[in-house]
């Protein structure tokens, strides 16, 4: 009896899997975009359905933004979601207060409205949720779509562009459900895959040079992209924009949040089918996907695809377009790094656990857990820094940061490989290693928001691998500020008649000074702490605004923290 239920099951299943024509996002383009974010649902499974978040009336997932580089953009976002939510614009350059981190919240029901240029190079980016402790749930329930950006060092390329027919969009999630069919936000057991939405789809592709342009927006796994036969093609662009040049591949790996447009050559292929697949048993053990780690006692978290080659995508081969590309260009946009040499600083960050064998987190940056009272970094305007990250845990970390696109210096000092010499916003690092990048913070100023940076595995971020920073036109030479973390709290913040400034590290030492700057750089006063290392201020005359104090014991800054006084 028990054996055939099991095979009607597996009928049931099998039916429901039945192969299905890959859905292409609809797209929204123009000076005004509005997205409402709402619950659904969608049977994804035979039996109870799956409730899930879609924008703009999609069940899952959302339209594919196209946004043209120069031009001014509004967008309106009505959360009709029963919770708080934000949307932030990943990999886009825009002031914090438009970048829809965990700050910037949208409460049910409430509209958003952020406005910006857009500033960023033609390429391949996204919008998802980043609300802190819910991102993962909001993603993996489908609030996510990819956004375009076009500009003129593109388009003056003979490279595939119209959408849908020879330029695919391809995001790729890998999802854990509970047994009631719900997505989950949490689990290393993932083992269903979606494409656009899409669960086991087919794509009619023509028989030319096609771009695919493929996002990792899955919550933990990394993905080994390649086509059946190990079939070359080209990588043409990276997170952030299109490489120098086109680089010959037979894999490309991206890891969650990341993403890689690429060419396909299929001239001279009509009819054939191909499949554009995950070659997980090439990853090595510590990478999400990999194969699993043997672990002593108890049965190991795992997932049927860890480890093995599988399926993402059925591509048949169908007849030219009339007007197809059908050749690769030579050389593509220049590519100008920083240099180490232009670096006012190099911060670290160590990623840490709480043992070398805690495979699931949580996971801290130089051990820390994210607050999103504590800034970790406050960065001076136009500052060229370095990155140097790294990873002392078994698990390989995405490591991404908000605002800039940053270029990859070395990967334990070997120059990267030659897809990951573009602009990047999310770089995997592996067990052991250290990655340096170089980026520059220009532009936005803005000492009110955050900007942040964490781990893309969603479930790592939503347990505090994550820290935050500000960019400040007011904070001049101050290089690395290191320890800020215990170093100064500030009660209550924002405040409006009265903080309390306590600095453990001052306690007892006579010489520690306080400073106060208001946010035009001004010096407000010098105060001195009392012997147990706490110092109230009377704010209530103060202007509104936002103001900086500065810790100094023996003439060293041994912290920095900022405040805000409201009115
Ligand atoms: Cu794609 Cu801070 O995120
Ligand atoms: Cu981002
Ligand atoms: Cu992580």
């Amino acid at each position: 009896m028990k054996g055939l239920l099991k095979i009607v099951f597996v009928l049931l299943a099998v039916e429901a899997n039945a192969q299905q024509p890959l859905f292409i996002p609809d797209t929204l383009s123009g000076s005004t975009i509005n997205l409402t974010l709402k619950t659904d649902s969608v049977q994804f499974f035979p039996g109870q359905i799956s409730f899930t978040n879609g924008y703009s009336g999609y069940k899952y997932l959302g339209k594919t933004l196209i946004l043209k580089k120069g031009t001014n953009v509004s967008i309106t976002v009505n959360n009709q979601l029963p919770d708080t939510t934000t949307i932030h614009w990943h990999g886009l350059h825009v002031a914090p207060q438009n970048d829809g981190g965990p700050h910037t919240m949208i409460m049910p029901g409430a509209t958003w409205n952020p406005q910006f240029t857009v500033m960023d190079r033609a390429s391949t980016y996204w919008y998802h949720p980043h609300f802190h402790m819910k991102t993962a749930e909001q993603v993996l329930k489908g609030a996510a779509g990819m956004i375009i950006v076009r500009d003129s060092a593109e388009a003056a390329l003979n490279l595939p562009r119209k959408y849908g027919i020879d330029d695919f969009p391809i995001i790729v999630q890998s999802l854990q459900f509970d047994s009631l069919n719900q997505p989950m936000p949490k689990g290393m057991e993932d083992s269903t895959l979606l494409v656009n939405s899409t669960m086991n789809p087919y794509v009619n592709m023509p028989a030319q040079v096609v771009r695919l342009r493929l996002l990792n927006a899955s919550g933990e796994r990394v993905l080994n992209f390649g086509f059946t036969g190990s079939m070359s093609f080209s990588i043409i662009g990276s997170d952030g924009g299109l490489l120098q040049n086109p680089v010959s591949a037979t894999r490309v790996r991206l890891a969650p949040g990341e993403r890689a447009e690429v060419l396909l050559n299929l001239t001279g292929m009509n009819t054939q089918t191909i499949q554009l697949m995950s070659y997980g048993s090439e990853l090595p053990m510590g990478v999400q996907g990999g194969p699993t780690m043997p672990m002593s006692g108890g049965p190991p978290m795992d997932s049927p695809l860890n480890g093995i080659d599988f399926n993402i995508l059925q591509i048949n081969v169908v007849a030219q377009t009339t007007t197809p590309v059908i050749t690769i260009p030579s050389t593509l946009v220049n590519v100008t790094p920083y240099t180490a040499i232009q670096a006012n600083i190099t911060r670290t960050i160590n990623m840490t656990a709480d043992s070398m064998m805690v495979m699931d987190g949580p996971f801290y940056f130089n051990g820390n857990t994210f607050d999103m009272m504590r800034i970790d970094y406050q960065i001076p305007l136009n500052n060229i820094e370095i990155w140097q990250l790294s990873n002392q845990t078994m698990v390989a970390h995405p490591f991404h940061i908000h605002d800039v696109q940053f270029y990859i210096l070395d990967r334990d000092g070997n120059a990267p490989p030659l897809e990951e010499r573009g602009r990047k916003d999310v770089v995997l690092v592996m067990p052991n290693e250290t990655v340096r990048f170089i980026t520059k913070f220009e532009d936005f100023a803005d000492t009110l928001t955050p900007y942040m940076f964490h781990c893309h595995i969603l479930m790592h971020e939503d347990d505090g691998m994550m820290g935050q920073f500000v960019v400040s036109s007011t904070v001049l030479g101050i290089k690395d500020i290191k320890n800020t973390k215990d170093n100064i709290s500030i009660f209550p913040n924002p405040a409006n008649d009265k903080i309390s400034i306590k600095c453990p590290e001052a306690n007892k030492k006579s010489n520690a000074v306080i400073t106060v700057y208001n946010s035009t750089g001004q010096k407000v006063g010098d105060y001195k702490f009392s012997s147990e290392g706490v110092y109230n201020i009377d704010v209530s005359g103060w202007p509104g605004g936002i103001y900086f104090t500065t810790i100094m014991i023996d003439n060293e800054v041994v912290g920095e923290k900022k405040f805000a006084v409201l009115k």
